[in-house]
């Protein structure tokens, strides 16, 4: 996967196959090789990449089957882009046992020049035993494990386990072990059909963290675009789904948030390809045939309307938010996203160290944000935020900026930690500027309006012992680099410099060098050669690292990015988008930049720019 843009585990990226490249988050919409419903041409221009067939029908349908063998599967489908076939496990799991073995159902989809291949996976339900589901899993590893030989498709290895989470971590990390270079999640259908979202996502998170992040994850089943959002927040790159023309043929449509019954529908909406061509009542005394395929047109467009809007999100940083307003449309997505709040310590690590838009707090579920998450961590059992708290006046802090006077005469003659509160969290006050916090909007600033008046703080007599602008700073690089790091890497005598026209810190040094910049754009510290020195004595190996062999490290060390496939090793806590010290195997600093993966990810992904270099030791 070519990771192109992020929001926690959800992502934008590029997939490619022998027949092209498949942008994600994206689906594949199914097309049963014996009835078209839409034209390719159609589902292309609303922006479909890639599609999915059965090669088990094909291979039991005379004419279908010489087709493909003669002219090739895509001829038969008539499109030139990715096409994925699925093997025949849910007809067996419908109908009992089918004909073909695993091999010989691969090699069939080989032959006729599938793009991605599925093997022949057992589907497990969600009533199966744990031993069952167990079995199943052990033997859907062994069928992928039989299939011998360099192929020229790619092979689809689907991770099973039924309702267990220990069987979805297990079955998520043998088939990432195997030559499999697509994990589809299978055995959901059922769990989709009732709407048990909150398990659905348990699945897909145990899957997910437990499987090669270098693999796209496809969702067998997932097109209903009132969950989608919440499965590419967990992880999910590609749906498949036939609901589109299911749905059509019920005489139901499809909305971003739900389903409605063509029966009781007044209008259609502006938005539809269908609107101004039928009304609700013309389209219902239309022939079964010609409604199912309007229907179909436009359960279509609003999956694909609802991935645009997704993968907007995810460039925007918004994503979940967007799945907590969302939330809201059915009891079953609320209870899911309550289920994945239950993961918020496991989600956590995936975010990026900062996002731009602003924070919504809405009530106690907004706590549970994986930035609200990350203070929590970054404050609990912290010394430093120990004891006797003081909560900054009310109206001292307007967003985004404490007041002066404050500063001067409280903050700095005391010792004592102070915070900006908001609802349940308190926040470190030297933490203002960095986002999200200097963006958290919440509800009690609408409702109450507050004056902003900046309260009468008396002149105290004592004197000054701390310097809010260097604490400011070392409580920045306590939480971007570790606790105890800023005293090390800023020590007394660093001299600031602030913004003539903002009145903003804008850099650090010491003895004329420059240490870092606290960056305009997030307020979070952007380290220079000199400040990644102290820090890699600061902190021992591997934290905060990056390590590179020795082919990357002279070119690293001239202010080359870093690329994955020569990284030997790593710090497992990296935050993504967090600066880190690139450094070869003799822990010498070549270079400090910008990581574009968390140290969980940069396990299993082998390929792609890992840090995005800053500040070199070299000359170029
Ligand atoms: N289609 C829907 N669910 C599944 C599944 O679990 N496995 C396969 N191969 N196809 C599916």
């Amino acid at each position: 996967m070519d990771l192109i843009h992020r929001e926690g585990l959800a992502r934008v990226a590029k997939f490619s196959t022998p027949h092209g490249i498949i942008s994600t988050p994206t689906i594949m919409p199914v097309i049963n090789p014996n009835i078209r419903t839409i034209s390719i041409e159609d589902m292309k221009k609303m922006g479909m990449e890639a599609i999915i067939t059965n090669s088990y029908i094909i291979r039991r349908n005379d004419d279908l089957r010489n087709h493909a063998l003669e002219k090739g599967l895509h001829d038969l489908m008539g499109f030139d882009g990715p096409i994925m076939t699925d093997s025949g496990t849910f007809q067996s799991y419908v109908y009992g046992d089918i004909e073909y073995g695993n091999i010989e159902i691969v090699d069939f989809q080989e032959k006729i020049g599938s793009d991605i291949s599925t093997i022949l996976d057992i589907f497990s339900v969600p009533e199966d035993s744990h031993d069952k589901a167990e079995k199943a899993v052990d033997e859907t590893y062994r069928r992928m494990t039989e299939l011998s030989g360099e192929r020229q498709t790619i092979l689809a290895g689907p991770i099973q386990g039924s309702i267990y989470n220990d069987l979805r971590e297990k079955s998520a990390k043998l088939m990432s072990g195997t030559k499999a270079g697509y994990l589809p999640i299978g055995g959901v259908v059922p769990l989709l059909e009732q709407y048990r979202y909150g398990k659905l996502c348990e699945i897909i998170i145990n899957s997910k963290l437990n499987a090669s992040f270098d693999k796209p994850i496809h969702l067998f089943g997932g097109g209903h675009p009132m969950f989608m959002g919440m499965a590419v927040l967990l992880g999910v790159d590609i749906f498949d789904s036939a609901s589109y023309v299911k749905y059509a043929r019920d005489g139901r449509l499809l909305f971003q948030e739900g389903t409605r019954d063509l029966k009781e529908l007044m209008e259609f909406p502006m938005w539809s390809p269908i609107y101004g061509k039928y009304t609700s009542k013309e389209l219902r005394e239309s022939p079964v045939e010609e409604r199912t395929k309007v229907l179909a047109h436009h359960n279509l467009f609003t999956i694909f309307m609802e991935l645009k809007e997704i993968r907007e999100r995810i460039y925007e940083q918004t994503l979940w938010q967007y799945v907590e307003e969302k939330s809201r449309a059915h009891p079953a997505l609320y209870a899911a996203f309550k289920n994945i709040l239950k993961y918020k310590g496991k989600i956590e690590p995936f975010f990026e160290l900062y996002r731009k838009p602003p924070l919504y707090y809405f009530d106690e579920s907004s706590e549970c944000n994986p930035y609200f998450e990350r203070l929590k961590k970054f404050i609990s059992g912290n010394p430093r935020f120990e004891g006797q708290g003081n909560h900054v006046p009310e109206g001292a802090w307007q967003p985004s900026r404490l007041s002066g006077k404050f500063i001067k005469e409280q903050y700095e003659k005391s010792s004592s930690p102070y915070f900006i509160r908001w609802m349940g969290i308190d926040v470190p006050v030297e933490l203002e500027e960095a986002y999200p916090i200097e963006q958290i909007i919440d509800t009690a600033h609408y409702m109450e309006y507050p004056s902003h008046e900046v309260p009468e703080i008396s002149p105290s007599k004592k004197e000054k012992i701390r310097d809010f602008d260097l604490e400011k700073i070392r409580t920045l690089c306590d939480f971007q680099f570790g606790r105890g790091t800023g005293r090390e890497v800023f020590p007394d005598g660093s001299e600031i410099t602030k913004s003539r026209a903002t009145g903003r810190i804008r850099t650090v040094s010491m003895n004329g060098k420059f240490l870092a910049t606290m960056r305009a754009h997030d307020g979070f510290l952007g380290l220079n050669i000199e400040g990644g020195k102290r820090l890699l004595n600061a902190r021992k190996y591997p934290s905060n690292r990056v390590v590179v062999n020795e082919d990357s490290a002279e070119y690293n060390a001239k202010g080359y990015n870093v690329f994955r496939k020569f990284v030997i090793d790593f710090d497992p806590d990296i935050i993504p988008l967090n600066d880190v010290l690139v450094v070869d195997s003799e822990d010498t600093l070549l270079a400090v930049g910008r990581a574009m993966l968390s140290g969980i990810e940069m396990a299993t992904y082998s390929g792609g720019m890992v840090v995005s270099v800053n500040h070199h030791t070299k000359e170029r």
